[in-house]
């Protein structure tokens, strides 16, 4: 069925996968106007196979700004890049819909220094403004807002406009009673609350006519107390079918309050909100799409199959993998490059206000001037020292653009810290990392030699044009004051398994990222009886992103874990450990401790590289081993050496 043909109003679409949308922050401000950048990213999905393209949330209005590089459509200058982008799409029989969007109270006065607005002046639980509350002029304006944008966007020449009616954005706020206390013909019974949608849908509609996609996308549950339910989202869906504007429904879920739904991570199962898209399936014979996490094309034909869905909304598995329909329709499943739920190159570096990437897809923003894979000028023999993520990365690419790779691993097993990330229970689908790679390293016939160490001598008898080290890391040397006792061990090696802890420990949580708490939850569901994670800094997680810092909160609270933050480890007897606070000096002792934990910044295994400096032809490091960082990084390093050499 995935392949299969569908109509949405009178638009065919060519089969039943949709990329939804997805906020990039490609805009460059202060226009914010659609670009190249961002067009070559859509194109590229849609000459991957997928049949329907949502952009991203797409402003209607000054008054909205979420993040600093997102998209307008709310002047006609915006005109000519939605032609531009049309014209890429529908090259490859791919259709294009506009998000039509504003936040509301869910953004912030700091983008654009102007008061965010809202039917009721409660503030957004995540960006915590008192908005204005808007009267029935703002009213008025924020819907011929919507129309003309809508207006703009046909003039364009793409298929159609989706209304953004989830996630807590300004037509939700309306929608639901959690945000809408008004007492006017917009706030009260549902049919008030629905008017501003309602009119908007309208105005579109008579507007742009019949033949112009117009879709709704719906939080199906807000899951916040008084917010819109499943039972209330099935009579608005009833009410917008009823009405006759709408030709199709996008069922997500969540508002900024519940944010981490809203694009669930791995802890979130596969297609854990099908329920819901059936749910609304069941009450309207508008197409309905499903999404969250189907990242699979079998699951994907299964929610078709079953009937839960019209069509699959592949949203991340789209990001990660732009192939994606390609290889599913051509039996290729085992080569698609598949969203791990990670959220670290998308979500997580959208609300830092960083371009979105993808830890898997290193040309992700870059489709312009890193898509193609060409041939190298000069074939050489290469050899890879390290099948980490570096080293396994730049193999894979390396041997596409016909060079003869050698990749040699000291272990008996591809993947390094990878294998180290996977021992924690939530987080072995980052061993997506290592799957991808290893099954292309073994269909493209790369040489790989494992449980072999190689050095200075190996690498100049074997005298190849060009040597990659990508040794990774290791933990560095502490100094507090019994730093070398035995029972003082590093998260690297607790996660190896090749020491024993005790019962009570102690994490040192230097590294602000995921070891610590990844050591944490290994321990707490291995044993262990009392887990305490100090850092010096305000809080423990700082460099994990929210969405994943609540799962990783609720997961290590609920195992019984002790966070201290603003403290530094002074010193270790083998029983007791002595930190002080970081900000008044002050020491305390934390008794009775087993084991002490070492989570901090790693040091490069570098000794390789710089023993061969000078004495090869083309010498080059990557990953860990040039700076240690994140596999993101690596994989990223990797790809473009390889497209270099
Ligand atoms: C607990 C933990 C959690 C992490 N979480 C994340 C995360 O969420 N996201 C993220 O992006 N990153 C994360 N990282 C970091 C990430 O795993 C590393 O940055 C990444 O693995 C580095 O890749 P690499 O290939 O450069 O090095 P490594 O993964 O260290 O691989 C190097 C390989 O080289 C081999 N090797 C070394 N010397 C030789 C030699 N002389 N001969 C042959 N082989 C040799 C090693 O055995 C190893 O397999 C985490 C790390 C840890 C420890
Ligand atoms: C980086 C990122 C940005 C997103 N931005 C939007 C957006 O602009 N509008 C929207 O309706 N949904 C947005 N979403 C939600 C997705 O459309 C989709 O519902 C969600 O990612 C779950 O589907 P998936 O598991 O296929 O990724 C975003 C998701 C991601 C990963």
């Amino acid at each position: 069925m995935l392949f299969s043909p569908i109509k949405i109003g009178s638009t065919m679409i060519k089969n039943r996968v949709v990329v939804t949308a997805h906020l990039t922050n490609f805009g460059k401000q202060p226009e914010n106007i659609i670009n190249d950048k961002y067009i070559s990213y859509l194109e590229r999905r849609a000459k991957g196979g997928v049949g329907l393209i949502i952009t991203e949330v797409t402003g209607v209005h000054p008054s909205t700004h979420p993040l600093s590089g997102n998209t307008f459509v709310r002047d006609e200058k915006c005109i000519p890049g939605y032609e531009k982008l049309a014209r890429s799409l529908h090259k490859y029989d791919c259709k294009g819909v506009v998000q039509l969007w504003h936040g509301g109270r869910q953004t912030h006065s700091g983008f654009n220094r102007m008061h965010v607005i809202s039917p009721s002046a409660i503030p957004c639980p995540l960006n915590r403004q008192v908005p204005k509350e808007m009267e029935t002029e703002d009213i008025r304006e924020m819907i011929d807002a919507y129309v003309k944008s809508a207006i703009n966007v046909q003039k364009a020449g793409m298929d159609g406009v989706e209304v953004h009616g989830a996630h807590g954005y300004l037509i939700c706020q309306f929608l639901s009673e959690f945000s809408n206390k008004r007492k006017d013909e917009y706030g009260g019974d549902l049919d008030n609350r629905m008017r501003f949608a309602r009119e908007i849908i309208e105005g579109i509609r008579a507007e742009c006519g019949k033949d112009f996609i117009v879709g709704f996308r719906i939080s199906a549950d807000e899951f916040v107390e008084g917010g819109i339910n499943l039972d209330e989202a099935k009579e608005i869906v009833k009410k917008i079918e009823g009405a006759g504007n709408v030709d199709y429904i996008s069922v997500s879920a969540g508002n900024y309050a519940t944010t981490p739904i809203i694009v669930g991570n791995a802890s979130y199962p596969i297609g854990w909100l099908v329920p819901y898209s059936s749910a609304i399936k069941s009450v309207t014979d508008l197409p309905v799409i499903a999404v969250q996490r189907i990242n699979d094309p079998q699951f994907a034909e299964k929610v078709l199959a079953e009937g839960h869905a019209d069509l699959v909304g592949i949203c991340r598995g789209n990001i990660a993998d732009p192939d994606f329909v390609n290889k599913a329709r051509e039996g290729r499943e085992d080569e698609i490059r598949k969203c791990m739920g990670c959220l670290q190159g998308c979500t997580s570096r959208i609300f830092q206000q960083f371009e979105m990437s993808c830890v898997q897809n290193p040309v992700v923003g870059f489709e312009q001037e890193l898509d193609e894979i060409s041939q190298a000028k000069k074939k050489k023999t290469i050899i890879v020292v390290g099948g980490g993520p570096a080293g396994m990365e730049f193999a894979r690419v390396a041997n596409l653009r016909g060079h003869q790779v050698k990749l040699y691993e000291k272990e008996s097993h591809l993947g390094g810290q990878i294998n180290l990330i996977t021992n924690v229970k939530s987080r072995e689908e980052f061993g997506e990392v290592k799957r991808y790679r290893e099954v292309m390293l073994k269909k493209q016939g790369i040489v790989i030699t494992l449980g072999k160490e190689i050095d200075e001598t190996f690498v100049l008898a074997e005298n190849p044009d060009a040597v990659v080290i990508a040794t990774g890391s290791r933990p560095r040397t502490q100094s507090f004051e019994g730093a070398n006792r035995k029972n003082v061990i590093d998260c690297m090696d607790v996660l190896k398994n090749s020491k024993s802890v005790g019962k009570r420990v102690v994490i040192v949580g230097e590294d602000t990222f995921r070891k610590a708490t990844d050591v944490a939850e290994y321990l707490s569901s291995n044993g262990a009886e009392y887990v305490e994670i100090f850092t010096q800094y305000p809080f423990v997680g700082m460099e994990i992103d929210f969405i994943n810092l609540t799962d990783v909160y609720q997961k290590l609270y609920a195992a019984g874990v002790k966070f201290t933050p603003n403290t530094i480890m002074t010193a270790y007897d083998g029983k007791n450990v002595t930190v002080k606070n970081a900000y008044s000096g002050l020491e305390s002792t934390i008794q009775d401790i087993d084991t002490v934990i070492i989570a901090s910044w790693n040091e490069a295994n570098s000794e390789l590289y710089t023993a061969l400096k000078g004495k090869v032809k083309e010498l080059y490091r990557l990953g860990d081993c040039l700076a240690p960082r994140t596999a993101m990084d690596a994989i990223y390093d990797a790809y473009k050496l390889a497209r270099e050499v």
